[in-house]
């Protein structure tokens, strides 16, 4: 395995000060995530498995110490698996990140290389509406396990239109998470540079997504 840096005593200083956190964000995931480490728990994270950490982006110039699983070995994950079946054992983590591929069944955009970035060559078939809701209940269900009481899972989550509809994936990881166990305590959105737009429509009759949400869960039955 991997590890990205630091060493898994570390923890970390306990907040000395309160530092209000903003319910929106115009920076980087990064630097989200640092501070959001610093916010959430209640005590310092010592162990974080990033669920899909593709090539690990959430982590440049983090010195934490993080397991990165990815189902796709061409990212070199520090563990190459499923999610949804997690070769972990119960109660091993602090916080659990998840940012799953969003917008599927879209074509190939060579020049942005959003097919490896960001998962939108993935498929999901007419019986699943076309989304990606069925993957959200099994890894929240194996999100819940692998936490420690009182552990935070925090998911990108990124809503769109598609198959004219729009694709409430937000509301529906919240729905998965809720159903398993996890306290659904907060959120910030995350204003994006640009919005993603699939070339091929040139006009559309609503708002170009120019944000994703960052939700926040706790495996516990108090948000505080
Ligand atoms: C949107 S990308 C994550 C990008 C990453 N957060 C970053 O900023 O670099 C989604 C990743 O999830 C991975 N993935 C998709 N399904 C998965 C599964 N069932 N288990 C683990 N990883 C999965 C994909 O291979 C892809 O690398």
């Amino acid at each position: 395995m991997r590890c990205y840096a630091g060493n898994p005593n570390r923890g970390g200083v306990a907040a000395a000060s309160y530092k209000p956190l903003s319910s929106v964000w115009d920076g980087e995931d990064n630097e989200l995530i640092e501070k959001m480490l610093n916010f959430y728990p209640k005590r310092p994270p010592r162990r974080i498995l990033d669920a899909t950490v593709n090539r690990g982006r959430f982590w440049i110039g983090s010195d934490r110490w993080v397991i990165g699983l990815d189902i796709n070995g061409h990212h070199r994950p520090t563990v190459i698996g499923n999610n949804m079946k997690m070769p972990f054992r119960d109660g091993a983590f602090d916080v659990v990140v998840y940012d799953p591929p969003h917008i599927p069944n879209q074509g190939r955009d060579r020049l942005k290389d959003f097919t490896t970035r960001f998962g939108l060559g993935e498929r999901s078939p007419k019986e699943n509406g076309y989304n990606f809701s069925h993957f959200y209940g099994p890894f929240a269900a194996e999100a819940y396990r692998v936490l420690k009481q009182d552990g935070i899972l925090l998911c990108k989550i990124t809503d769109y239109v598609h198959h004219h509809r729009m694709q409430w994936a937000h509301i529906q990881v919240i729905l998965a998470a809720s159903s398993v166990g996890f306290q659904p305590c907060d959120y910030i959105v995350k204003i994006r540079k640009g919005p993603i737009i699939d070339p091929r429509w040139k006009k559309a009759h609503h708002a170009r997504r120019r944000h994703c949400f960052w939700l926040v869960f706790r495996k516990s039955n108090k948000c505080e």
